[in-house]
């Protein structure tokens, strides 16, 4: 191999990693988010894009992951697979809401949203399993984002102002 053509091999393998580079660092600067807004949303406010201008590309991924891992209890479009999701099942357990919007998931302040489903609520006597270990921060924060694109105006409004971010 001449000296030429190992030069622009290197040069060739540089500019094809460098994609791969700066997709990382979105993926820690996405995961940094996440963890700050697990802490306290309110500081960190900056970290929700509290207008719903939100990445089309995360967005993209939100809903594909959504459909593969959740949708199979919560619905394609996240409309829910039940008639009645306030209604306990023969265990006493609650069945998958709807989450978009029609239910209650705009209660929970975004700390409680995302820890739900990184956990899962089987330890609280629920029957949602956990993902914290399928999926890693940033595939959660675009799940979310993507269901929460799915909420009316004035209920995502209301769970801004839950999460303390109006
Ligand atoms: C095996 C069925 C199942 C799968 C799969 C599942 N969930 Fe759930 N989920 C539930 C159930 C059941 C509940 C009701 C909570 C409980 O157990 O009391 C729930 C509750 C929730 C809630 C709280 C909603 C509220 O209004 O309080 C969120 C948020 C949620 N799920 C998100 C997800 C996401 C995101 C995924 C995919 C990554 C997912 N779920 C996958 C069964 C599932």
């Amino acid at each position: 191999m001449t000296r030429t053509r190992a030069g622009l091999l290197a040069l060739a393998w540089c500019l094809a990693s460098m994609p791969n580079a700066m997709a990382e660092s979105d993926t820690d600067a996405a995961a940094q988010r996440l963890r700050a807004l697990l802490e306290d949303p309110a500081p960190a406010a900056d970290a929700w894009p509290v207008r719903r201008e939100y990445d089309p590309v995360v967005l993209e991924a939100g809903q594909r992951l959504f459909r593969r891992n959740c949708s199979l209890c919560h619905g394609w479009n996240a409309e829910g697979t039940v008639s009645d999701w306030q209604k306990r099942d023969a265990n006493g357990k609650y069945p998958p809401p709807p989450l978009n919007g029609t239910a209650h998931t705009w209660h929970h302040p975004i700390p409680v949203l995302l820890r739900t489903v990184k956990e899962g609520t089987i330890p609280l006597g629920g029957s949602m399993p956990a993902w914290q270990e399928k999926l890693d921060d940033t595939q959660i924060l675009a799940i979310v984002q993507w269901i929460t694109s799915l909420w009316p105006a004035d209920i995502y409004d209301l769970w801004l102002q839950r999460s303390g971010l109006r």
